[in-house]
């Protein structure tokens, strides 16, 4: 909990750890079956942020009968339930209770050898940093709320969010990273932050390399920006330096405030070729070297 980790790690043998996480939320789109499989996907990642292995997971339900049909309840189950069996993990439970708005999510438990746990504070001097899901995702739900989302910015939001980091996490495990987080709610630059500030390191991160939903920029233009996502920036401004070159629409995507996103890998500058082209092998949404990790300033993040 002190570096801010995906999830939390129990040592049962020398061989096994428990990794367990737990997230839900309220729907971010409409159809109940695609936040289902949303919800899942997001709660599932914090555990191949780790490189581990999500072996159960009970659900958690927020309903309101009165208001809502019952099969609204079952098509986000059952969204649900289809990404965890992707996963190769099972639904063994849950709970739900009586709320006014429907909320969603799963608590995970996997397993970890604990030699390959893959923290978020163990990046290196020297390392590349790799992401593998394009960025613009809160965006593109604020706009999809606002009524101005393309049918097809909204196919490339509900793919990414629904994308599982499996592939990804295999990939990174298969190679041996250094250091490893997921970015969600902190957005790109929050959680680039924990892992410079938990690794004692600087992070210079290529600001043209960055992976973006296209849609993304023209929503952001528009104003369609989370609130989440101004106070993200707002939250990193005294360890971010923006080269003045970087635009104000360029900060607030790279603050976005997202759901569901990619794996931000701490690669050995060495081995940064193999993984691009493991993770391209493997479909991944994207596998883009975005940046590099410098011995000093810690904590300190510069945007070029
Ligand atoms: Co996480
Ligand atoms: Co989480």
């Amino acid at each position: 909990m002190d570096t801010a980790d995906d999830a939390g790690v129990y040592q049962l043998t020398e061989d096994i750890a428990l990794i367990q996480t737990v997230d839900f939320f309220t729907p971010i789109v409409d159809d109940p079956y695609t936040f289902g499989q949303i919800a899942a996907a997001n709660a599932l990642s914090d555990i191949y942020a780790m490189g581990g292995k999500p072996l159960t997971v009970m659900n958690i339900v927020g309903f309101p009968p009165d208001k809502l049909s019952l099969s609204v309840l079952g098509d986000i189950l059952r969204g649900g339930a289809d990404k965890v069996r992707e996963a190769g993990a099972v639904v063994v439970g849950g709970h739900s209770v009586q709320d006014p708005e429907p909320k969603y999510g799963l608590s995970v438990t996997g397993i970890i050898h604990p030699k390959k746990v893959r923290a978020n504070s163990t990046a290196k001097d020297g390392d590349r940093l790799v992401l593998t899901k394009p960025l613009g995702i809160g965006i593109i739900t604020t706009a999809i709320k606002a009524g101005v989302a393309s049918q097809e910015a909204i196919d490339q939001a509900v793919l990414a969010m629904t994308t599982l980091n499996k592939d990804a996490a295999e990939v990174m495990q298969e190679i041996g990273v250094n250091a490893c987080t997921d970015i969600t709610g902190f957005g790109l630059l929050g959680h680039a932050l924990e892992m410079a500030k938990g690794s004692g390191v600087g992070l210079r991160l290529f600001a043209d390399c960055i992976p973006v939903i296209e849609e993304a920029w023209e929503y952001a233009d528009l104003g369609a920006i989370p609130a989440g996502t101004r106070a993200n920036l707002e939250h990193v401004s005294g360890q971010v330096v923006f080269h003045p070159k970087i635009t104000t629409g360029q900060r607030l995507m790279f603050a976005d405030a997202i759901t569901s996103g990619g794996l931000l890998i701490s690669v050995p500058a060495e081995k940064t070729e193999v993984l691009v082209e493991a993770l391209n092998k493997r479909k991944v949404l994207a596998a883009a070297v975005i940046g590099e990790v410098l011995e000093k300033p810690a904590g300190k993040i510069f945007v070029v």
